[in-house]
């Protein structure tokens, strides 16, 4: 099929200011319900945006890990671009379509780290493969061959032999954004979509629908 001839209409649901709850935390929640309840194949996959000081941005999918403290968590490396970027400039942006339900969640806000106690615990929870692979990698940093990060891979598993659980590296840990904004889309026919935002003005969250 063309690309340009691919189309479909979005029949599943509508969004009313009636359907809003004041908190958009609750709203995601009840959305993130229905993604599940609906089947949604790893309804935490998002897409992550950074950007340089000089507003160069990089998008990449992460898993959201949790979501706490008025603040939506992932884990990633240190040593990696977006690291990198969020070292110079903390604002970020996060993506969730959920096709299952047409619907779309866009969040805007500021990134810090998570604590190296709440990083060490989740870590720590990961299957020892993924602990491996978090110190094998020093990730978004060239290598030269597969070969050679299956050779340091083996060097990981000799130096944590008989480690059931693995220390965190110094080089991995979380983050959490908190959200200054956000935005709730429902997909309706003939592209007339349902849109309302929630801009952070104080400790309220202030409500409006936009032209889709
Ligand atoms: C579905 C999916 C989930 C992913 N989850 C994560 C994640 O939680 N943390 C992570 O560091 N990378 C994750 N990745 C890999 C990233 O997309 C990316 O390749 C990596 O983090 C390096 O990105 P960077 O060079 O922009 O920092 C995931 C990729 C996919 C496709």
């Amino acid at each position: 099929m063309r690309i340009d001839e691919m189309r479909k209409d979005y029949e599943h649901s509508s969004l009313e200011r009636s359907d809003l709850s004041s908190d958009p935390f609750d709203m995601f929640m009840s959305w993130w319900k229905d993604a599940v309840a609906q089947g949604h194949p790893e309804p935490n996959m998002m897409s992550l945006s950074t950007a340089t000081p000089e507003g160069k941005p990089s998008s990449r999918m992460v898993l959201l890990k949790g979501i706490e403290d008025h603040g939506f968590v992932f884990y990633t490396s240190y040593l990696s671009r977006k690291a990198r970027d969020i070292a110079l400039n903390p604002h970020a942006s996060m993506l969730f379509f959920w096709f299952i339900t047409e619907r779309q969640v866009r969040i805007e806000g500021t990134v810090s780290k998570v604590s190296e106690e709440a990083a060490t615990a989740y870590f720590q929870s990961r299957p020892r493969g993924s602990q491996i692979g978090a110190w094998v990698s020093h990730q978004s940093h060239p290598i030269a061959s597969r070969q050679e990060l299956e050779h340091k891979k083996q060097e990981i598993e000799k130096r944590f032999e008989g480690h059931e659980v693995l220390p965190k590296p110094e080089f991995w840990g979380g983050y959490i954004l908190k959200p200054t904004w956000f935005e709730f889309w429902q997909g309706r026919p003939n592209r007339l979509h349902d849109r309302f935002t929630y801009t952070r003005n104080g400790r309220k969250w202030v409500i409006e629908r936009l032209q889709p």
